[in-house]
């Protein structure tokens, strides 16, 4: 009563209507990739099928929020995109329901190993390799050098110029979490993480906003997935693409079909079509630049070749556990977050 009253009767009737129409949706996905891709994904899949679909972006850890939260009475049907490493997070907390594509036939080494290693519950739709990038014009205004190595970032002359995502909503903040402690082992990683802070104008919910960021100028350098730098570089902005010399990590973007989903045939029609070589060239045909997991699918044009790249030998099965995720997110939020004094860039 108390939320009905102040709105008017003619809200309320809005309200239930509009209710009745999320209801009557014959596909509810959440989508972690670009918006871009969630929109041309859904379209393709609507004209494919005829099925009525809804789908809404959220940053990755943000899913895994909202399905553990629905998770005694699920609205969403599909979790499709982001980072794979949170969706065995989710197999493990019992979240996800069994599912194997017949595309499943078709895909990459690393896709068919991603998909075992989620005891059939997740199947591998991409990968892209982390890295960082700069705008050469802002980073020239400010009379400060190219960065080309992680331990570069951590210097005093960058201080308000990097911006990197909230490892607790972004999937991509969470990977470069688990590269550095890869890297450096873990206590290095943080002494690494809070010296970074210093430098850090703003920890972003979305993983690919730190690069947008740095296309439009607002700020001089940003961690993302090398593949959302190269889609940013495309629109003609002065963007360098660094691949760090210390190495880095990679995700594989995944699919998984929420336990308990309401639209359980619209649900396995999407997983197949995304794994299909129609649905993975969605993600070319809307600008995106990830690897696609399907042998038969086409590379985007300007996808970057991460055979090229010093890559570390990513543990997914250990980051993708829940206790380690929850102990490295809490770490994160007591050593650096909370001591974080983010400064802006002038
Ligand atoms: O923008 C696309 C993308 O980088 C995907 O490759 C990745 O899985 C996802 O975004 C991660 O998004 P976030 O960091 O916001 O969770």
């Amino acid at each position: 009563m108390k939320l009905v009253t102040p709105l008017g009767v003619g809200t309320a009737i809005w309200l239930s209507a509009s209710l009745a129409d999320a209801s009557a949706q014959d596909l509810n996905v959440l989508c972690g990739v670009d918006e871009a891709w969630c929109q041309s994904m859904e379209a393709a899949f609507e004209e494919k099928t005829g099925f009525e679909v809804s789908t809404k972006r959220k940053s990755t850890g943000e899913i895994l929020d909202q399905i553990r939260a629905e998770s005694e009475d699920p609205r969403t049907d599909v979790w499709w995109g982001g980072t794979g490493d949170t969706h065995l997070q989710a197999v493990a907390e019992d979240l996800l329901e069994p599912y194997r594509s017949y595309n499943e036939d078709d895909v990459l080494p690393w896709a068919q190993n991603f998909y075992l290693m989620s005891g059939g519950m997740s199947a591998g739709v991409y990968a892209g390799a982390l890295g960082f990038s700069y705008n050469s014009e802002i980073l020239s205004e400010h009379g400060v050098s190219a960065p080309s190595c992680w331990k570069d970032l951590t210097d005093p002359q960058y201080r308000g110029l990097i911006r990197m995502a909230n490892p607790n909503s972004s999937g991509t903040a969470y990977t470069t979490l688990a590269t550095l402690v890869q890297l450096l082992g873990e206590d290095e990683a943080f002494n690494y993480l809070t010296a970074l802070s210093r430098n850090i104008s703003e920890f972003t919910t979305s993983g690919a906003a730190p690069v947008k960021a740095a296309a439009r100028g607002e700020t001089g350098i940003g961690i993302s997935f090398i593949h959302d730098a190269v889609t940013q570089k495309a629109t003609g902005v002065p963007l360098v693409i660094v691949a760090p010399c210390e190495g880095t990590g990679y995700e594989i973007g995944a699919v998984s079909i929420v336990r308990g989903a309401r639209n359980m045939e619209a649900a396995r029609q999407f997983v197949d079509f995304s794994l299909s070589p129609a649905g993975q060239a969605t993600g070319a045909a809307s600008g995106q630049n990830q690897i696609p997991s399907n042998a038969k699918a086409a590379l985007p044009p300007a996808a970057p070749d991460i055979s090229l790249i010093r890559m570390v030998d990513y543990d997914f099965a250990t980051f993708g556990s829940p206790d380690q995720r929850r102990r490295l997110l809490e770490r994160f939020n007591g050593e650096v977050l909370q001591n974080a004094e983010p400064v802006t860039m002038n």
